[in-house]
């Protein structure tokens, strides 16, 4: 068993009977899906998901699990998701996938967010390994582009994989990938990014995680 399956195995034993889950998206958090389904149909377990994405939709309904749209909830009992990046204060870097807005919506809905990592994932700061996802509304890109480079960043406009055109997120974005010096806090970066217009959402995920499970060579510990 490989470590982000082993985080995500640690964290379902938190899921508990007629819990409202997010479900999150990328490897880790297929694994999280896939212990779901399997304490559902073995063991009983009575819950409701909503997911982050149609992908992780796709997967937890294929896999036989309750799955009510986001429209519909208000609040959810717990969200459990993967990062790209993790400092040891719990500020995360997501957004290295197409879903990050509805990953931040239901981070904050959620009564407890519970992160799933593996040591690979930890930095001293944020934007360490990754150019920090900022998804701009596509008419605005040029001139959050600018705002960018005014406080000290540069960005550029993310590719699609085929490389033959842009990248689109789920929400419909354009996504600037953006990397500032190491002096800009990840606190700053969050109350910058939040105040440009045009900014439909970005990756810095400050306050938001309640726990951060790391796992290392099959050894867990918390955040
Ligand atoms: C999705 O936007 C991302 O934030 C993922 O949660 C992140 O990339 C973690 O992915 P893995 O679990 O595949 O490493």
């Amino acid at each position: 068993m490989n470590d982000k399956q082993k985080v995500a195995i640690h964290a379902a034993q938190l899921i508990q009977n007629d819990m409202i889950v997010g479900l999150g998206t990328g490897s880790t958090a297929n694994y999280f899906i896939e212990e779901l389904a399997r304490k559902h149909h073995q063991q009983g377990l009575h819950v409701q998901c909503v997911a982050s994405s149609i992908v992780s939709t796709i997967k937890a309904q294929e896999l036989g699990l309750p799955v009510v749209s986001i429209e519909h909830i208000s609040r959810l009992d717990i969200y459990v998701d993967g990062a790209d990046e993790v400092t040891n204060d719990k500020i995360l870097l997501k957004g290295r996938g197409y879903d990050l807005v509805k990953e931040k919506v239901l981070a904050k809905a959620s009564d407890r967010f519970l992160v799933l990592a593996d040591k690979t994932k930890l930095v001293s700061y944020i934007g360490q390994n990754y150019p920090i996802p900022v998804e701009v509304m596509p008419f605005a890109w040029k001139l959050v582009l600018a705002s960018i480079e005014k406080v000290g960043g540069q960005a550029q406009l993310r590719a699609n994989s085929a490389g033959d055109g842009l990248a689109i997120s789920s929400h419909g974005s354009l996504v600037l990938d953006a990397r500032f010096p190491d002096t800009i806090s990840a606190s700053e970066l969050n109350h910058v990014l939040s105040s440009i217009p045009g900014v439909v959402e970005h990756g810095v995920f400050e306050s938001l995680a309640s726990t951060v499970f790391v796992a290392d060579n099959g050894h867990i510990s918390e955040m």
